[in-house]
């Protein structure tokens, strides 16, 4: 297995632009259990979205099958967060819900918006920030020598990596969508996110 990437090659899909201080890892990690748990979840309902996406790109020639590929990906994920607390003698706990994903979805189809535009959006950063957080837990982890073991680390980056592949796949699927309308509303949706995020606490979930 080969070794994760140092943290400095580390890019952000999309330019976030509340940045998430490194103190956050710490917090998140005071209990992994629960922070695994909160992300087999995320993986979870990242899939599901995918799926429910298909149905608004019927008779398109690539889209569904991107988002077949995307929801399979994030199904390979749930499995492997569950294997992982599994390995780690934990269980997965009830879903808590997600402050974060609500926050955004309150603003999908604000000022007469498409919706469907919205949640490709809404798709992109919430990939967008899980790779920007993924980062943060795998340099937290290998730092404090704890869940540091390579083929854990290895995994963290993986899909880090993926979930940055996720963020791009959404936002040229809107863009094959919506075309000129997507800068100008990814601009919005880029100071609502921020917005969401700043407003949240630190604790052990991902968003
Ligand atoms: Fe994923
Ligand atoms: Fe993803």
């Amino acid at each position: 297995m080969s070794e994760p990437k140092p943290a400095s090659e580390f890019k952000p899909p999309i330019p976030l632009r509340a940045t998430t201080p490194e103190s956050w890892a710490e917090a998140a990690w005071e209990d992994p259990e629960g922070l695994l748990s909160d992300h087999a979840h995320n993986e979870k309902k990242a899939a599901l979205t995918a799926l429910s996406l298909v149905h608004a790109f019927s008779g398109h020639p690539r889209i569904p099958l991107l988002l077949a590929r995307l929801a399979e990906e994030e199904l390979n994920h749930f499995r492997r967060v569950l294997e992982a607390l599994a390995d780690f003698g934990w269980s997965l706990r009830r879903d808590g819900g997600s402050a974060y994903a609500k926050g955004l979805l309150a603003h999908v189809g604000e000022g007469g918006s498409d919706p469907l535009l919205d949640r490709l959006l809404v798709s992109t950063l919430i990939e967008a920030r899980s790779c920007e957080r993924l980062h943060l837990l795998e340099k937290a982890a290998r730092n404090r020598g704890v869940l540091s073991d390579p083929a854990w680390l290895s995994f963290l980056f993986e899909l880090e990596r993926c979930e940055a592949g996720h963020a791009l796949t959404y936002l040229r699927i809107a863009e094959d969508r919506f075309g000129a309308r997507v800068p100008d509303r990814l601009d919005a949706w880029l100071d609502w996110e921020a917005e969401v995020i700043r407003g949240l606490p630190h604790r052990s979930v991902v968003h």
